[in-house]
């Protein structure tokens, strides 16, 4: 097996051999998603916890499913009415759930970087589900997925990530992601939602839409993070829709075949014309969502398989 961490916190310290694990196994997560008895044992006899400290509809019921699935006993934990509420600090609340004897936790932060630290202070495997501005593995992985089956291959496309990427964990995950495999990176939004730098790490960047989607493969619409935003990044959502949002004729530019993305959730006639977000022909948001069902079995599957491998090491070390 070539999976060997411990957590899930973020696609930068992944090799490319690993990410192939991850989306191999999803596939055959897919399959069984797509059965009527669903169900396997590979986290029988586990716990997995979810701890949303920011809203989601995707990925918190995504993990809850993948948990279900592969026969974990799941709790949501319900952080607007815990203690949380009356100030204990996110460390003593992962303490107080670490005793609880979790195997997984899954973890979403406003604060970037807040994952990684709990990671430090519990004994189980943590997976981030978005952390701030830094980081949404699964969500890069299942948008690998999703490249992948349409696509056929995960190499050698262009890529035109679209809109707000200042604020956008997503973009990050899926610029380091696409990148590892050897893909053609453009980003495109307005300057002041464009963080410097990006040229320098080999992305192209453009202000223009059509000119960043002329004969892209794949092009990928993210959502106005207005809830980070601290000041004027926008003149108004008319004029960014006018600007930078995807509508047929800005999408013209791009392949014949180009498929189009979006992690949800969706401002429809912000970044995105709806008729586009419905068009079958051209969008796989919908299977972004099924993938994300698989992907999150996979990366659980492996991170339980890996846990179980270290406890039977250090059983075997006691026993020495
Ligand atoms: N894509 C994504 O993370 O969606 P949610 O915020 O609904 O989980």
């Amino acid at each position: 097996m070539t999976f060997r961490a411990r957590h899930l916190l973020g696609i930068e310290p992944l090799a490319p051999l690993e990410i192939t694990t991850i989306l191999d196994l999803a596939e055959r997560y897919v399959d069984l998603n797509r059965r009527t008895v669903k169900s396997s044992d590979a986290l029988a006899g586990m716990t997995q916890i979810n701890m949303f400290f920011e809203n989601s509809t995707r990925t918190q019921a995504s993990f809850e499913l993948a948990g279900k699935r592969l026969g974990a006993d799941v709790m949501n934990m319900a952080v607007a009415l815990s203690s949380v509420k009356k100030g204990e600090t996110l460390i003593d609340t992962a303490l107080t759930l670490n005793a609880m004897h979790p195997d997984l936790l899954v973890v979403r932060h406003p604060s970037s970087g807040a994952v990684n630290l709990l990671a430090s202070k519990v004994n189980c495997a943590v997976l981030n589900a978005g952390d701030g501005r830094h980081e949404h593995p699964t969500q890069a992985l299942l948008d690998a997925l999703t490249i992948r089956r349409a696509k056929g291959r995960l190499q050698r496309l262009t890529i035109a990530i679209c809109g707000d990427i200042a604020h956008s964990r997503v973009a990050r995950s899926n610029l380091i992601l696409l990148g590892k495999m050897e893909n053609r990176l453009r980003l495109i939004g307005p300057p002041t939602l464009m963080p410097p730098g990006f040229a320098d790490l080999g992305c192209e960047v453009y202000d223009d839409m059509r000119a960043g989607l002329q004969d892209a493969d794949v092009v990928m619409m993210l959502r106005l993070q207005r809830e980070r935003m601290d000041g004027g990044f926008v003149p108004s959502m008319r004029e960014y829709y006018h600007r930078y949002g995807l509508d047929a004729d800005k999408l013209s530019v791009a392949k014949p075949d180009a498929i189009v993305m979006h992690p949800g959730p969706m401002n429809r006639g912000v970044e995105i014309d709806g008729e586009i977000a419905d068009d079958i022909n051209r969008s796989v948001i919908q299977d972004q969502v099924e993938m994300g069902v698989a992907v999150r079995m996979a990366c659980m599957d492996l991170l339980a398989r890996n846990l179980r491998a270290e406890r039977g090491r250090k059983l075997v070390e006691a026993d020495v």
